[in-house]
């Protein structure tokens, strides 16, 4: 611990508390689906630097197409002079699109997707009005806080933040589709008219709100509600796209066509990146200049995110997330019916996003347990995120391309630590 001791006193001396971390440790390195902290500790990484490292920490593919890239030249800015590898993300971006005729624009962080996709649709709709979801997190800058759908930690201390967002509530949280459909038209009514309202974003699987996917009747009547309305329906796939789900973005779970997507996390392969691809007439409404930044589609993340779009397809991964999240599942759900695992709650899976409630008794969700699970966990030697509306959801999020043996190995660890402590009338 003494490398850990150090780093924690410099860290107190240094840091602002608000920067958080959920694991008192410091990495040394990575591999794979494997991190070592400083004082030479391993653990099986469920976490993936939250949902970044789809193929791992130090793909080969990754790291020669960053090597490659450094050498030839690492920033020369695209609002400066145009390079091939943002052009080869754009292509590979609307490729991938459910829509015909897409166009992209890419950026630094996922917020900042975020706070495009909703400048683009009050442009192009001359619209400000935006519908988001209880529940739902979208970033941290203001407008992505405004639209998040949890206050605390996010909006504490800067309410009010942005006009014109509204939430509404997400099937899962406390309704059916059929309850939020009315809330919407509700709010149609009472709040904000159809009329102004430029977008509605949402997250087809919702990330930190506990891995909730949108029933498929709800996101089919959403397009239903934009398409009459002439609203921008923006998917927020930061946290569910590139082959997370199973897919290469969750929506097409759903089988609709949203009308921008938000990527961000996994893109990069590691380095920042994120995105925004639209529908072209959306895109191009914007004026010349109106979207992007210095470091927007830096060229080394760009060439890591080519190798991440390749690599996805060459190694069958989206194949694997399905694989991946069967055998977590399979594995929760068969300890649940074992004695001492009362603390698992209800079990969600969609490809490789599996999550559980943890409760302290039945149907009454435990944020305390919840963090006591994830700190035994990390001794164990698994590292995962706990999340969720009321912060009493475990979430896993492995990387891609772990192996049989780790996922295993890392499902033993947390379901050893949700385990509660044997009791005399009950059997080991
Ligand atoms: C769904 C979703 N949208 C947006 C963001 C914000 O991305 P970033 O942290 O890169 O700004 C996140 C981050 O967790 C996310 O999960």
């Amino acid at each position: 611990m003494i490398e850990t001791e150090k780093l924690t006193a410099r860290r107190a001396a240094a840091v602002a508390t608000s920067a958080a971390t959920t694991h008192p440790l410091y990495i040394a390195r990575a591999s794979g689906a494997e991190l070592w902290d400083v004082d030479g500790r391993r653990y099986v990484d469920f976490a993936a630097g939250i949902a970044v490292l789809n193929l791992g920490h130090g793909h080969p593919a990754v790291r020669a197409a960053i090597e490659a890239q450094l050498a030839a030249y690492a920033h020369v800015a695209f609002p400066v002079n145009g390079y091939e590898p943002y052009i080869a993300v754009c292509e590979a971006l609307n490729a991938r699109a459910p829509f015909a005729d897409a166009r992209s624009a890419l950026f630094t962080t996922g917020a900042e997707a975020v706070e495009n996709a909703i400048k683009v649709a009050r442009i192009a709709t001359a619209r400000l009005g935006v519908i988001a979801f209880s529940g739902a997190f979208h970033g941290r800058t203001q407008l992505a806080a405004a639209l998040s759908g949890k206050i605390a930690p996010l909006r504490t201390g800067v309410q009010p933040l942005l006009q014109g967002v509204v939430h509404a509530p997400f099937p899962g949280h406390g309704t059916d589709t059929e309850g939020a459909l009315a809330s919407l038209d509700e709010i149609f009514h009472a709040a904000l008219a159809p009329d102004q309202t430029a977008a509605i974003i949402i997250e087809p699987v919702q990330g930190e709100g506990g891995f909730v996917a949108a029933p498929r009747e709800f996101m089919l009547a959403l397009r239903r509600l934009c398409d009459a309305h002439g609203i921008v329906l923006i998917a927020d796939e930061i946290q569910s796209g590139f082959g997370r789900t199973g897919r290469f973005f969750a929506i097409e779970h759903h089988d609709i066509e949203p009308d921008i997507i938000a990527v961000g996390k996994a893109i990069g392969g590691g380095l920042p990146l994120a995105g925004i691809v639209g529908r072209a007439a959306l895109m191009n409404a914007a004026s010349p200049g109106a979207l992007g930044g210095t470091f927007a589609g830096n060229p080394v993340s760009c060439a890591s995110a080519l190798a991440v779009f390749d690599t996805i397809e060459r190694e069958g991964l989206m194949a694997r997330a399905e694989h991946i999240g069967a055998v977590m599942r399979n594995r929760i759900e068969r300890a649940r019916t074992e004695p001492g695992f009362t603390a698992i709650g209800a079990v969600r899976q969609n490809g490789a996003m599996v999550a559980f409630d943890v409760v302290d008794a039945p149907g009454r969700i435990s944020p305390a347990r919840t963090a006591e699970i994830a700190a035994r966990a990390r001794e164990l030697g698994v590292l995962f995120l706990p999340c969720g509306y009321r912060s009493s959801t475990i979430r896993l999020s492995a990387p891609l391309t772990i192996d049989d043996a780790l996922l295993d190995e890392g499902i033993g660890h947390l379901l050893a630590a949700t385990r509660a402590p044997v009791t005399a009338d009950e059997p080991a």
